[in-house]
């Protein structure tokens, strides 16, 4: 931060689904990082040229109400706050007026939070957003600046205490892939395996899925954000599963792609171990150093010898292919890797090497249209000084260990 500023962070809203029904909160994953703060309506403040020191560090929440506690249980108290953030000066919300004016006005730079995901498209005014508004307002004078692009370089390094904990995630993750496994045939519901997985997560204290379980059987698999998860998986096909637990507030993100009938075709087998080449040829250069974007390119060339080898490209498809948008991309269309943490695509630089610390996914796929089968193998990756680190390394990848698993 620049001399003499001040950074604010507020919560997420609690969203309204219909009629006095509000979504599960979930906090915003900036205030979450720097606070452990899970409750609605707090805030945190950060001053660190304050002249009192007290306010150099600032915890917000909101005053516990006994008459609102009877209906929606109970808040924080000073105590298990400062315990859970390690921030000394804890202030109520409706008293914070009184404290910020003189805060401000000894500030000449306000940072603002924002969200910097590069896919957002929302189009709903959140309450960062609202509070930009506000405070611009009531402060014209001061010079903002933007807190997301700092977070964005604080959050992407992750310590050995988050990578602890988004350990736990995958190994829920994992138990709950292999008890899969034993569940998958012919004529079961995409939505029954769906139930299976929040059990299991559920079960081992995971605090749910880390985003909506694709479970896409069949051709379904080919549609890379399918969650309708409604079909029955059939015996011949293949079924790809998308899922990972939120455990402490991190997000595991595992894909497999097994045969429903515990066998793979030779066709799928053939197809897969492309894949599975893929998948390891990407985690082989995945370093520090590289770009994201160079990265991409690299398993994009990949991808396209094996295509050429699997017989999905022609020779001529290739030669003759628009540098803007390759050949292999008919069969491969998503990225490669997003950084994964607090957020399932969690912030971070896509053009600036990559550093030590890291987390990433790595999951390339193959998507035939002619031939209904879609195939993805993801797993979560910590970048180590000179490599990296496989997080879900134990968790079955083989066509033999999948198929030996199933026999079973
Ligand atoms: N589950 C979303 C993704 O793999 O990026
Ligand atoms: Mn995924
Ligand atoms: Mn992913």
């Amino acid at each position: 931060m620049e001399k003499q500023s001040i950074a604010i962070f507020v919560s997420n809203d609690e969203v309204p689904v219909n009629g006095d029904a509000i979504y599960p909160f979930k906090q915003n994953s900036d205030l979450f990082w720097l606070s452990g703060i899970t409750q609605e309506d707090s805030m945190v403040i950060l001053f660190p040229d304050n002249p009192d020191p007290k306010f150099r560090e600032v915890l917000v929440l909101v005053r516990p109400n006994e008459l609102k506690e009877k209906w929606d249980g109970k808040r924080l108290r000073v105590a298990e706050a400062k315990a859970i953030s390690g921030m000394q000066t804890i202030v109520w919300l409706d008293s914070l007026d009184g404290l910020l004016q003189p805060m401000i006005h000894l500030a000449e730079t306000i940072y603002l939070d924002s969200n910097e995901n590069d896919r957002k498209s929302s189009l709903v005014r959140s309450r960062d957003y609202r509070y930009i508004d506000e405070m611009r307002s009531r402060y014209p004078l001061h010079q903002y600046r933007r807190a997301a692009s700092i977070m964005k370089d604080l959050r992407a390094v992750k310590t050995a205490e988050e990578v602890e904990v988004l350990q736990q995630a995958i190994d829920i993750t994992e138990n709950t892939f292999r008890r899969l496994l034993k569940f998958i045939k012919p004529g079961v519901m995409e939505y029954e395996i769906e139930a299976e997985i929040f059990h299991s997560f559920l079960s081992q204290r995971a605090t749910g899925e880390a985003y909506g379980s694709i479970i896409a059987s069949g051709d379904r698999a080919r549609t890379l954000h399918y969650v309708s998860n409604n079909a029955e998986c059939k015996d011949g096909e293949l079924i790809l599963m998308d899922f990972g637990a939120e455990y402490g507030g991190y997000c595991a993100d595992l894909t497999r792609t097994v045969p429903v009938n515990g066998k793979f075709t030779r066709r799928q087998k053939t197809v897969y171990n492309s894949c599975l080449h893929l998948h390891n040829y990407a985690k082989s250069i995945l370093k520090p150093g590289i770009t994201i974007l160079d990265y991409t390119d690299k398993v994009g060339e990949e991808a396209t010898q094996q295509f050429l080898k699997i017989g999905l490209l022609r020779k001529n498809e290739v030669k003759n292919e628009d540098p803007e948008n390759r050949a292999y991309r008919k069969y491969l269309y998503h990225g490669i890797s997003h950084h994964l943490g607090i957020d399932v695509h969690d912030l971070g630089t896509r053009t600036a090497p990559i550093k030590a610390g890291m987390v990433f996914t790595v999951e390339p796929g193959i998507y035939i249209e002619e031939e209904q089968m879609g195939i993805r193998i993801e797993n979560n990756l910590w970048i180590t000084k000179n490599g990296n680190k496989d997080l879900m390394k134990n968790i079955p990848m083989t066509v033999e260990e999948i198929e030996s698993l199933m026999k079973k």
